[in-house]
């Protein structure tokens, strides 16, 4: 028996990749260089059938004491950070979601019925899914509630199925203009209609002041106001006093205008400025996500409030007599707008400093290949979870480099704007929910921990959310008590 037959036997039953020559040799070793990794990246991308949001990402402590005891679950659970038990409703209502044809209405109509309420009510409202097979969940934009009435899926309760009821309850304390909408598939649900505007109310209102409510929303891709298109037409007398409740529902800027009278921002995102200056020939530019309360006294011929795409609200006549007004070149700028006043606290003393930094690049987001948003470099869920104990006071440093504007939203709190790419704020405190940050931007906010559970800080262009623009305030001493995903298919974005 010699070597050879075998020898020539053993290479003939080799595949063609190991005969081959080494320059093919080169380039499948090449090859796998790139694929090895890039399926390791999509394997670590795929999110699992259900996960706690908690663990997800990596805490961050912000410069400030790390706690041991994070993730041990010894603390309360989200689900029990509510109102006070006790205390019997001051307002009842109930909202009924149906879904028809993929739109959505709340109580048969969309936007869904006003909540008006006043100040210091406990506020009750009892949502019904009438036929929506997703699940879905109310969150109070702008109201900073108890952890566990924020409407999150999967993060603060479980996606309400069809059939079912869920009870919120929360106590508004300060009085404002806010909005409702669905959390749950929310870049879909609330473009096709889960939403509706609430109104805090004051303790006594200030007598003789017009009243009135601007939802803007597309259907379908086309701009309305209040559900309508074209001119609103409200009765106003000359000498009278209006606040107009401005609420951006869509995903991008809407800029509005005055013509007729010189204008007041008397409020942003439920906060009255300090000593608002007049504004002509200034644009204003609302944020997704964001409201503004106009004021204005009604001259002789009227108020014309230009939304864009031909949509208007005029009070007491058409001071334009009907010609579409030229837009004003100008944007109203917060930054030094109105009077300074006290803050309540010391940003310069803070317990917490964080960054959220936005980009954008290319990678897997649940095995999806894609340009995917990151926070401070990473792609969701691997981001930052921001850690804070209650009463800290913290700034974030929000930072977009990602090539797109991004209206961020903090679920939760009212935070006060510093500085705006190095140059202090000046003028009255700026308080938001919602805040506008365009490409090159930086911003400093600051705010208090003081109000216990876990909370989204997301963009509020909804589809960015999905697309992975979140990550999550986290208080210590507080455990999860709900998962993403899961039987009730809770999707919060
Ligand atoms: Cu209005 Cu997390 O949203
Ligand atoms: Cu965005």
């Amino acid at each position: 028996m010699t070597e050879v037959p075998h020898r020539a036997g053993w290479r003939a039953r080799l595949p063609g990749v190991v005969r081959a020559r080494p320059r093919t040799w080169i380039a499948v070793v090449a090859s796998l260089v790139v694929l090895v990794p890039l399926a390791w990246m999509w394997q670590s991308s795929l999110l699992p059938d259900s996960y706690d949001m908690a663990e997800m990402g990596y805490p961050d402590w912000g410069g400030g004491p790390v706690d041991e005891h994070h993730g041990m679950h010894h603390g309360t659970p989200v689900k029990d950070l509510v109102a006070d038990t006790d205390r019997p409703a001051d307002f009842t209502e109930t909202l009924t979601v149906r879904r028809d044809g993929g739109d959505y209405t709340v109580n048969g109509t969309s936007p869904g019925p006003t909540i008006d309420v006043t100040v210091g009510q406990l506020v009750e409202i009892h949502l019904v899914n009438d036929n929506v097979p997703d699940g879905i969940t109310l969150h109070w934009h702008g109201v900073d509630v108890p952890n566990a009435e924020d409407g999150v899926a999967g993060v603060t309760q479980d996606a309400v199925d069809e059939g079912e009821e869920f009870v919120y309850r929360f106590v508004p304390d300060q009085a404002g203009t806010y909005w409702y909408h669905s959390h749950q598939v929310s870049h879909e649900q609330v473009r096709r209609g889960l939403l509706g505007a609430l109104v805090v109310h004051p303790d006594t209102e200030v007598a003789g002041v017009h009243e009135e409510l601007a939802v803007l929303h597309r259907y379908g891709g086309t701009p309305t106001i209040n559900g309508e298109e074209g001119t609103s037409e409200v009765d106003a007398r000359p000498g009278d006093q209006v606040r107009l409740r401005v609420i951006n529902t869509d995903n991008g800027l809407a800029p509005l205008w005055v013509t007729g009278a010189p204008y007041q921002v008397v409020a942003v995102d439920g906060r009255d400025v300090n000593e608002p200056d007049p504004i002509e020939d200034e644009k204003y530019p609302v944020p997704a996500g964001g409201r503004v309360d106009l004021g204005f006294v009604v001259p002789p011929d009227g108020v014309r409030v230009d939304f864009g795409a031909g949509n208007t609200m005029v009070f007491g006549g058409d001071p334009t007599d009907g010609d579409e007004p030229r837009a004003p070149e100008d944007f109203v700028d917060l930054l030094g707008y109105g009077q300074p006043a006290d803050l309540g606290f010391d940003p310069a003393d803070a317990d917490r400093r964080f960054d959220y930094r936005i980009g954008r690049r290319p990678g897997f987001l649940d095995g999806r290949p894609g340009l995917w948003w990151t926070v401070n470099g990473h792609l969701y869920p691997d981001v930052p979870m921001y850690m804070v104990s209650e009463g800290d006071v913290v700034v974030f440093t929000i930072d977009n480099g990602s090539g797109d504007n991004h209206p961020m939203h903090l679920h939760g709190h009212h935070a006060v704007v510093l500085s705006r790419n190095g140059e202090p704020a000046t003028g009255s405190p700026w308080w938001i929910d919602s805040l506008e940050v365009k490409d090159g931007e930086t911003f400093e906010i600051a705010f208090v921990a003081d109000n216990p559970g876990i909370w989204m800080d997301h963009c509020h262009n909804l589809p960015h959310a999905q697309q992975g623009l979140v990550a999550h305030l986290m208080y210590t001493g507080v455990d999860s008590s709900f998962r993403v995903g899961g039987k009730p298919g809770n999707q919060p974005e």
